[in-house]
Parts: C-alpha cells; sequence; structure tokens
C-alpha cells in the first residue's frame, strides 16, 4: 500500500490552505454572525477552480480527481465550513450530477457556467415531509407534453438565495413510486419559482439555507435530468458521492479544531507549565488526532474507491458516519482545551463545533448512513 499523495496532490492541498487563510480567515467571524457570505468571494473559489474541481475539462471543470477534491474540502473546512458547503454541493452535487447524468445541451448551457463560478448551483431533494424518507416526494411534476409542470415546496436548500441552477427531485407518478420521480434543471427567475426566507441557523451561518416554493413553473422537457422515472437513483448515486464530500468537510472542521487546540496548548500556562505539560490535556490531544488520523483513512478510501471506479456507496457512507462523530468529538474537546476562551468567538473553536452538528445531518443523517452501511454489508 502506498499512501504518498503525488506532487499535484500537495499543490492543490497547499493551494487551498493558501487560500482558505488569506481570503477565509479574515472575516469568517463576520460572515458567521452576519449570516451572510458576499459574492465576490464566491467568483474567487470559482476563479480559482474550487466550484468544478472534479468536472470535465471540456466544460470549463479542472478534471481533477476526488482525492484532490477532499484535499481541499479539507483545508477549506478547516477555516470556514460555510464557504466548503457551497464547494460541496456545487462540486459534488450539481457540476458531478450533470457531467455525468446530463445531455450534451445540458452539460453545454449548464455545467460550463457552474464549473467556473459564473453561476451557482443547488441539489433540491428534501422536503417538510421528506427529508431521510426520499422517495415520499410531495413535489411533483406534471407531463404536459413537451413540458412539466411543477408544484411544491424543498426545504433546507444550501446555496438557496445564492444559487442560479437549482436540481429538483419531484415526483411525476405516484403509483410507480421511487420509479415515478424525477430530476429537473430549474432556473432561478422563472415564474412561479418563489425563494422563502433565509433559515437562521446554529452553524454553517455564512451560507444561506431556504425554503423553495415551486407554483405552476413551466419546465421544458429538455431539463429532465436521464430517462423518465431516473430521478430517484440520480438522488442516490449523487447523494453517495456527495457524502465523500461532507465527509472531509467534517475531518477539517475536526482538523481545525485540533490545530487550534493543539497550537493554544502549547502557549498556555497553569500550574507553572504549559497546559500541554499536563496529561490532562496531552491525553486529550492524543484522542483527537488518533480519531482524526482513522477519519482522514476512510475519507481518503472512499475518494480512491470512487477514484477506482469500485463501488463507493459503502465507504462513503463509513467515511461520513465515523468523520462526523469525530468532528463533534473533536470540537467538543477544543473548546475545553481553550476553557473559557474556548467559549468566545474569537478563538474560532465555538464556531468550528456549532459547524460540526450539521455534519451528522445533511446529505444523510448519521442515521441514514447506518442504514446504507448495515444494508451493505448484510447483503451477502
Ligand atoms: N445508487 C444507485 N441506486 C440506489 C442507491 C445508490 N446509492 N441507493 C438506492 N438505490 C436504488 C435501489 O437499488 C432501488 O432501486 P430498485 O428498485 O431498482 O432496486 C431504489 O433506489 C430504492 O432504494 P431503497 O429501497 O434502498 O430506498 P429506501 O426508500 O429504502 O431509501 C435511503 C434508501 C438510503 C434511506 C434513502 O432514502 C436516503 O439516502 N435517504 C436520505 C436522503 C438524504 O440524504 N437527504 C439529504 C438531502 S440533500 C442535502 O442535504 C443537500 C444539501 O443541501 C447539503
Amino acid at each position: 500500500m502506498d499512501f504518498k499523495f503525488t506532487e499535484e496532490h500537495i499543490m492543490i492541498r497547499d493551494a487551498a490552505r493558501d487560500f482558505a487563510k488569506t481570503e477565509l480567515l479574515p472575516g469568517v467571524i463576520e460572515r458567521d454572525e452576519k449570516q451572510e457570505f458576499p459574492k465576490e468571494l464566491i467568483k474567487k473559489m470559482g476563479n480559482l477552480g474550487f466550484l468544478g474541481m472534479m468536472a470535465s475539462p471540456e466544460y470549463g471543470g479542472g478534471g481533477m480527481d476526488t482525492i484532490s477534491y477532499v484535499l481541499a474540502m479539507e483545508e477549506l473546512s478547516k477555516i470556514d465550513a460555510s464557504a466548503s458547503v457551497m464547494v460541496s454541493v456545487n462540486n459534488s452535487l450539481v457540476c458531478w450530477g450533470l457531467d455525468t447524468f446530463g445531455t450534451e445541451e445540458q452539460k453545454k448551457k449548464y455545467l460550463s457556467k457552474l464549473t467556473t463560478g459564473e453561476k451557482l448551483g443547488a441539489f433540491c431533494l428534501s422536503e417538510p415531509e421528506a427529508g431521510s424518507d426520499a422517495t415520499s416526494q410531495r413535489t411533483t411534476a406534471i407531463d404536459k407534453g413537451d413540458h412539466y409542470i411543477l408544484n411544491g415546496t424543498k426545504n433546507w436548500i444550501t446555496n438557496g438565495s445564492s444559487a442560479d441552477y437549482f436540481l429538483v427531485i419531484a415526483q411525476t407518478d405516484k403509483e410507480k413510486k421511487h420509479k415515478g420521480i424525477n430530476a429537473f434543471i430549474v432556473e432561478k427567475g422563472w415564474e412561479g419559482f418563489e425563494i422563502g426566507p433565509k433559515e437562521q441557523k446554529l452553524g454553517i451561518r455564512g451560507s444561506d439555507t431556504h425554503s423553495l416554493n415551486f407554483n405552476d413553473v413551466k419546465v421544458p422537457k429538455e431539463n429532465r435530468i436521464g430517462e423518465d422515472g431516473f430521478g430517484f437513483k440520480f438522488a442516490m448515486k449523487t447523494l453517495s458521492g456527495g457524502r465523500i464530500g461532507i465527509a472531509a468537510q467534517a475531518l477539517g472542521i475536526a482538523s481545525g479544531a485540533y490545530e487550534l487546540a493543539k497550537d493554544y496548548s502549547k502557549q498556555r500556562k497553569a500550574f507553572g507549565t504549559e497546559i500541554c505539560n499536563h496529561q490532562a490535556i496531552a491525553f486529550k490531544l492524543a484522542d483527537m488526532h488518533t480519531q482524526i488520523e482513522a477519519a482522514r483513512h476512510l475519507v481518503m478510501k472512499a475518494a480512491w474507491d470512487k477514484d477506482q471506479g469500485n463501488n463507493y456507496d459503502l465507504s462513503g457512507a463509513m467515511a461520513k458516519l465515523h468523520a462526523s462523530q469525530t468532528a463533534m468529538d473533536v470540537t467538543v474537546e477544543a473548546v475545553q482545551v481553550h476553557g473559557g476562551n474556548g467559549y468566545v468567538k474569537e478563538y474560532h473553536v465555538e464556531r468550528l463545533m456549532r459547524d460540526a452538528k450539521i455534519t451528522q445531518i445533511y446529505e444523510g443523517t448519521s442515521e441514514i448512513q447506518k442504514i446504507v452501511i448495515s444494508r451493505s454489508i448484510l447483503k451477502d
């Protein structure tokens, strides 16, 4: 086994690290407080290629492997998980979904703008009554010949107001259950498409999350993705890769908090010495480091599986399950290592602790990952 990264991997990781430190770190506290993310920063991420890393170069993508992508995701997430969720949704769900399953026309018209940051994407599956139970879609798309009429509500949509293009999953034939579900590309501004108020969130507050309402929105047939009835499989396949991105985000949140705690413990003195010299703190750091390394191996294995063309449903779910638990455990301990300072904003760990929680919820809760894992290991 060779665990070495290539020179290109290291270059990409360092570019993401540099961008995170120089562009994301200044203002991260303010963005969290104000619940906003400036458009210019999204553009910068697009110009540097972070928004279409794995997409095909003929549509403006970086043509990179998944290892490169998770390395970048980890670095961005160490500093700003709000930025990295935008990157993750645009790369893993929207660009990957269109690149893999879109028509030539859809790729030319939509993907080529999403890879460069000219436009931003959102993925719309969850509904007020269909979160984990994704087959129970209430949003309907009625076939009217050359177009569909879309009606319904989507909830908790990342990039809800900043996105331009939305991949919307809807029921086209209720009788057929999951085989009667389709996915559509919907553009912001189409008649009957309304963006609801911004959610007031615990974490990833810089990223915008909204509900979306579709009232008789006319969607041209050429905007359906894949064959009729492919929508549920489209969502599942896309989310499988998305889970690797979120696992990398969780890994980044954990390693960001760990690095802050380690540095702090080497400076802060108590009882006559730096606090890292007390086993109470040193053992915490040992546990944090061990958990993070285990998460890193799972994340890299899932990314490697995807790059090798192996099935990655199981390895992606395990990576997300473990990395998100690691993010929770490590960020809580990082606050503890900081003591009172950990509870105030300027030390960053309280934000990372709040950000960590969402990695156990979105793109499938931890319980959903356990469904995927247990079904996979029990099927033989
Ligand atoms: N790849 C391909 N096909 C898949 C698949 C996969 N990974 N997973 C399931 N399928 C197929 C099955 O093979 C089956 O097809 P057939 O009938 O042809 O055999 C079909 O889909 C139905 O599968 P299941 O019977 O397993 O479906 P289920 O109802 O039991 O649900 C589930 C399975 C794993 C629980 C699924 O509902 C799920 O993943 N739920 C969570 C949804 C989720 O992640 N939501 C997050 C919202 S998106 C988000 O958070 C984005 C954001 O903004 C950050």
